[in-house]
């Protein structure tokens, strides 16, 4: 086990394997891969250790939130559509216990009525919304001060 407590899962859900696929008006027309460099930047800039996790499968994300209390200190989560209806994922990030932040990267509150709903309300630290790869540097912020890494 790492004594550094650092260690942040950055978890991708359903559609995100094809983000560069996705409205570019909307999404940013960027890669997934592209993203998670990105992200990965910014963790390491912020003295994190980020892993990377991506699944088009409900189960799947539900059991690496099983598991993810061995592997991972903190949590970043954008569980795109789920977000709006999966209560099984958010009772796994419940029983995950560890620090949480969802991230989108549209601004979900200014688009349909559905998107403004998260299952993950009162489980996350923050949600952050509407402010592309930017808004994943935020939340990594937001779980440096929760782990007490770095500033
Ligand atoms: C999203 C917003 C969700 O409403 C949508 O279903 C996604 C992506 C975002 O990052 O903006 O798949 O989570």
């Amino acid at each position: 086990m790492s004594s550094a407590h650092n260690r942040v899962a950055v978890m991708h859900g359903v559609n995100f394997d094809i983000l560069e696929r996705r409205d570019a008006s909307i999404y940013g027309g960027l890669s997934l891969n592209e993203l998670e460099r990105r992200i990965g930047g910014f963790a390491r800039e912020l003295g994190l250790e980020a892993t990377f996790f991506q699944t088009n499968s409900e189960g799947e994300f539900v059991e690496r939130l099983h598991r993810v209390p061995d592997l991972s200190d903190a949590v970043v989560l954008n569980a795109g559509a789920w977000t709006h209806y999966s209560r099984a994922i958010a009772d796994a990030l419940d029983v995950a216990g560890l620090p949480a932040v969802e991230v989108h990267l549209s601004d979900v509150d200014s688009r349909e009525d559905w998107r403004r709903v998260s299952v993950f309300d009162g489980l996350v630290l923050a949600k952050v919304s509407g402010k592309g790869p930017d808004g994943y540097r935020e939340a990594l912020e937001t779980i440096a001060a929760e782990l007490g890494v770095g500033g």
